[in-house]
């Protein structure tokens, strides 16, 4: 099968198109032939293995997983023996933790993969699953409850825009914050006030705010600190300059009554059954910025290493399938 290839760290233009083995499923896998994938902040992080530390996981001197790509959407074209839920044919979308810039990508029954909302195209589905299950362990490790007033800093973004959602969903009282181009997008995903961040800033309007969520690690506590609430939680995406974030939240939990929390997604079967419920039931939509074929990844990944895609950019895979 065709799929894009890095053999070392670096800028963009170490990935490349070659031909590799198709994965053949294990017993409990589902072999997905996938019409579309997205890049995400995270393949970046692997492909230039920044922060270093990600060498630790992922191969010192050089990349031991060779296919990055961690979203899919497709339909699946072969099972393993015990594969139960799904048949040859179904359409699904979900995640992988790598191998996703490719044709075919196995994953098993019980990980992150479900049937695709019957409504959603194939280029909608595979930008669904990151950003939301980021965003989604991000607000219940807030306990973020129905009536609390939420601000969430770089709504914009893949994270941000599912954020909105999400905290909506919840029954929160939210307050986006974005640039001026994304005033109207943020509204129309949930946010009951907007805030602009190049005309206002939102640390010296005198709101408060039971939960601060900084979707893209552009904020900081210390300067978020007076416009929370007694008891409220900063919520943040990014380790931080220097880590200062977990350290942080380390010394939070013991001192002060203002916690920061570093979020920890959870790629699971059940965060994307809830999604799957959400979308069936007109409460959640991926938001997608641009699409490129798989051929053009080294461009599409130029432009989300820019910070500033709204919501998701797609790749489609042989020309993606629409429904
Ligand atoms: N915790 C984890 O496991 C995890 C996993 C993946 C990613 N992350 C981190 O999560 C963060 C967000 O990821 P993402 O994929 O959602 O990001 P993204 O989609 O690349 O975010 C881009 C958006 O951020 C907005 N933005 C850029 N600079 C801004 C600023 N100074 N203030 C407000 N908004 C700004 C941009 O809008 P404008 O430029 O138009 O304002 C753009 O819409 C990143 O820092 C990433 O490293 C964490």
């Amino acid at each position: 099968m065709r799929a894009v290839v890095y053999d070392r760290y670096g800028p963009p233009d170490v990935l490349r198109l070659d031909d590799v083995e198709r994965p053949v499923p294990k017993e409990d896998e589902v072999l997905v032939k996938i019409h579309a994938t997205t890049v995400t902040r995270t393949d970046c992080g692997w492909r230039s293995a920044t922060p270093f530390i990600t060498r630790a996981f992922i191969g010192l001197l050089r990349p031991r997983r060779k296919i990055l790509g961690m979203e899919v959407a497709g339909e699946v074209a072969a099972l393993g023996t015990a594969v139960t839920e799904f048949a040859v044919g179904d359409d699904v979308f979900g995640l992988k933790g790598f191998g996703a810039h490719a044709e075919y990508v196995c994953i098993r029954e019980s990980g992150p993969l479900a049937h695709k909302p019957a409504e959603m195209t194939f280029e909608q589905a595979a930008a669904v699953c990151d950003g939301a299950c980021i965003a989604l362990s991000c607000l219940r490790s807030a306990d973020l409850r129905e009536g609390q007033r939420i601000l969430i800093y770089g709504a914009s973004g893949s994270i941000g825009t599912a954020a909105v959602q999400l905290a909506k969903h919840f029954g929160a009282d939210v307050t986006a914050v974005c640039n001026t181009k994304n005033l109207e997008l943020v509204r129309s995903l949930g946010a009951a006030e907007v805030v602009d961040y190049l005309q206002e800033d939102f640390t010296k309007n005198g709101k408060a705010y039971d939960v601060i969520f900084d979707a893209v690690g552009k904020h900081s506590f210390r300067r978020c600190r007076r416009s929370l609430k007694p008891g409220g939680i900063y919520l943040e995406t990014d380790l931080g300059f220097m880590w200062h974030v977990p350290i942080l939240a380390f010394v939070t939990r013991r001192i002060g009554d203002k916690k920061v929390t570093l979020g920890m997604p959870k790629y699971t079967k059940q965060n994307v059954l809830f999604l799957k419920e959400l979308i069936e039931s007109g409460a959640y939509r991926a938001v997608i910025d641009r699409r490129y074929p798989l051929e053009e990844v080294v461009e599409a990944t130029g432009y989300v290493e820019t910070q500033q895609k709204t919501g998701n950019v797609v790749l489609t895979v042989n020309g993606g399938r629409v429904r």
